[in-house]
């Protein structure tokens, strides 16, 4: 049991795939303080009870105004396992000096979370950014890489997903969403950014444990934030384990389809048949390589089982370094907007999550 201040530890999505993750290991380090919140009150219920710990549930829709200000209200810290509103829950949280962790993987979120950081300054809150496995191992992951090669001028980083995954309904609407995108993985549009790199391309990259694989330009944050912090030209590419799948969402891309589903209203329809289409394994590889010109390259990889589980263990661990204001390395969290890097470091995280089978490969 860990003991740093009072007040609630708040998972918002707490019984989703990330989010449930998270209240389940924030309850051992937090017993009696976890607070489980979505809008079905017999999910949010079953949730607590089955986490136990003293873990209890709140009815919240964090689009209504009223329900936002009582969400931050008693908390000590809101963890948004969720995409809707998340500025204006940080907003609310920040104002009372309530800290903030965020697994949100949209680029266009950085700006106005960013934002918020000479507030949080004052308030004394941490907004904590790149959470989750991309972004999050891929930013750690950059990171090594970078402080081995201090003068690389490009970061690669990749993701596959397995397809075997239970993931949350969120996380594959998300991944359609942004397959129905017209514009890609152009980074430097996120946090400062404003230099825009150019369109990336498909490319092959090695895998360990997996082989040679195709793989794909994809509009995750994690480059925006290594290009506006590091000053490197950085691009996020995925794969699915699947290499059927692979090529069908990336020509489904190329082809409109997914933006002809949305025209149609047909993308819910869509989305439910990703949910419960599971045919491959549930583990996922990221793999970060920073190169200068075409000198050799430094290259880093994590796998892992379970995206969402494992996600949801980041969350949990970042909002306990948060919570108790730091150990290990870095050995501190202060208030103001922070990226994963600065909470905590590749080897310390991946010790704590190797119950979820992640293993620096
Ligand atoms: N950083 C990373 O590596 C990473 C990896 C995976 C996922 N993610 C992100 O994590 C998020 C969650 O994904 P997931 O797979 O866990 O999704 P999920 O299983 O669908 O869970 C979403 C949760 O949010 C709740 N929710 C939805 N609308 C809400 C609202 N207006 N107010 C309050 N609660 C609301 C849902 O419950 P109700 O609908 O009943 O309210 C549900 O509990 C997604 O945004 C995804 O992009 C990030």
């Amino acid at each position: 049991m860990v003991t740093a201040g009072s007040g609630a530890v708040v998972v918002v999505g707490g019984y989703g795939a990330v989010g449930h993750a998270t209240a389940e290991m924030l309850a051992e380090w937090f017993p009696g303080r976890v607070l489980v919140a979505g809008r079905d009150p017999a999910r949010a219920a079953r949730a607590a009870d089955a986490i136990g710990r003293g873990t209890t549930w709140r009815q919240v829709d964090v689009t209504s105004a009223a329900d936002r200000a009582r969400l931050s209200a008693d908390a000590a810290l809101v963890v948004m396992a969720v995409e809707r509103a998340n500025v204006a829950v940080a907003q609310e949280a920040v104002r009372r000096g309530v800290h903030y962790v965020d697994v949100t993987a949209s680029p266009q979120l950085l700006r106005p979370l960013t934002d918020l950081d000479q507030l949080a300054v004052r308030t004394g809150s941490t907004v904590a950014l790149s959470v989750g496995v991309a972004p999050g191992l891929t930013n750690l992951l950059a990171d090594e890489c970078l402080r081995e090669l201090p003068a690389a001028d490009t970061v690669e980083l990749t993701l596959m997903l397995g397809t075997g995954d239970p993931h949350g309904r969120d996380s594959v609407r998300w991944i359609v969403e942004q397959a129905a995108t017209a514009s890609v993985g152009t980074a430097g549009a996120g946090v400062g950014g404003g230099t825009d790199v150019g369109r990336p391309r498909r490319t092959r990259v090695d895998l360990p444990g997996v082989g040679r694989r195709a793989v794909f330009p994809f509009p995750f944050s994690d480059q925006h934030v290594l290009t506006a912090r590091h000053g490197v030209r950085a691009t996020t590419r995925m794969c699915l384990d699947s290499r059927v799948l692979t090529w069908t969402l990336f020509a489904g891309r190329s082809s409109g389809l997914f933006r002809l589903a949305r025209r149609l209203r047909l993308d819910d329809v869509l989305v439910s048949a990703l949910v419960w289409a599971r045919v491959g394994a549930d583990r996922f590889v990221v793999r970060a390589s920073a190169s200068r010109s075409s000198g050799p390259a430094v290259t880093r990889a994590v796998a892992g089982r379970g995206t969402s589980q494992v996600t949801g263990a980041v969350a949990a661990v970042v909002a306990r370094q948060v919570l108790t204001g730091g150990t290990g390395t870095p050995a501190r969290v202060s208030a103001g907007v922070r990226h994963i890097d600065q909470v905590t470091g590749l080897a310390d995280l991946v010790a704590e999550l190797s119950r979820h089978g992640v293993m620096l490969e």
